[in-house]
């Protein structure tokens, strides 16, 4: 019988030690404080969004949304980002992805302040996670990890199969992982993989975030092994995860199919606000050595 990976459960003791971290940064005089934008009406999104702001609500974040037409240019999304990279009161600023075909997302990245860049994807960044240096780590990879290590998920040594080599998730997560710290082996796959059952039948854990439904079937997991569903698809109202129910039969731990990694990466996303504000706080202050 798999142990279930209970990311709901997690995220709400993550939220209670965020509360308590903007609490007493409110108390030192620095309210965190967010900004998202929003392109267009896609409703996943706009619902993804709404519930960030909720979280920052329940959590004692401020926050702004910004809901910006399909049809913004390039020039005025840039404005909007660099009004909020001066703003002092917002320590996090967050562009939704995915953004209008006629949107370069990689210029919009770079033009995020690094250092209200909560999503982890500007370059600078993502060079720090490249060199094992700590600064803003994107949200979903630490969601995993942290899940993991929280049900004690043995990782050090352990050969963990990635599939999906988007940057949200699949290729930062296998940074992440191959880190000494962390100490696994992990393989990077995509779902054109011509030998991904060979290489998930041979992994302690298979973590998928390609976004095709039922992708991983019990019949390529090793028994035992943990498997990770992070990509999601609606067909006719329903959630289907990349990872098949059927894989309860094999797995030594699994996620269940509502509400695992999900509700954490909104932690990780207000954990990373507190990170800035606190980086901010300490910098106003002339980056003495704090308590
Ligand atoms: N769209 C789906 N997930 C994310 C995320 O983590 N960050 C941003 N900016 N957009 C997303």
């Amino acid at each position: 019988m798999a142990v279930l990976l209970d990311g709901d459960a997690l995220a709400a003791t993550w939220r209670d030690e965020i509360k308590r971290d903007a609490a007493r940064l409110t108390q030192a005089g620095i309210t965190p404080g967010l900004a998202t934008i929003l392109v267009g009406g896609d409703e996943a999104s706009a619902h993804y969004v709404s519930r960030k702001h909720q979280d920052c609500a329940e959590t004692g974040i401020l926050s702004r949304d910004i809901r910006l037409p399909e049809t913004v240019r390039q020039d005025e999304l840039l404005g909007h980002v660099r009004e909020l990279n001066a703003e002092p009161t917002l320590h996090g600023v967050l562009v939704q992805l995915p953004l209008p075909a006629h949107i370069d997302a990689a210029s919009i990245q770079l033009a995020v302040a690094p250092e209200k860049d909560v999503d982890g994807l500007h370059p600078l960044n993502l060079g720090a996670l490249v060199l094992g240096q700590r600064r803003l780590r994107p949200c979903t990879p630490s969601a995993i990890l942290g899940l993991l290590q929280a049900y004690r998920v043995p990782l050090a040594g352990r050969r963990v199969a990635v599939i999906g080599r988007g940057l949200l998730v699949g290729r930062t997560l296998a940074i992440m992982l191959a880190d000494p710290a962390i100490d696994a082996i992990p393989t990077l796959l995509h779902r054109g993989a011509p030998d991904l059952a060979a290489v998930t039948r041979e992994s302690d854990a298979v973590i998928a975030a390609a976004g095709v439904p039922d992708l991983v079937r019990a019949d390529m997991l090793k028994p035992g092994a943990c498997a990770v569903g992070v990509g999601i698809t609606y067909r006719n109202g329903e959630m289907i995860s990349d990872i098949a129910d059927d894989v309860a039969s094999v797995a030594g731990f699994l996620t269940p199919r509502h509400g695992s990694v999900g509700p954490l990466t909104r932690a990780m996303l207000l954990r990373n606000v507190i990170e800035a504000a606190g980086a901010y706080s300490a910098a106003t202050r002339g980056a003495g050595p704090t308590a």
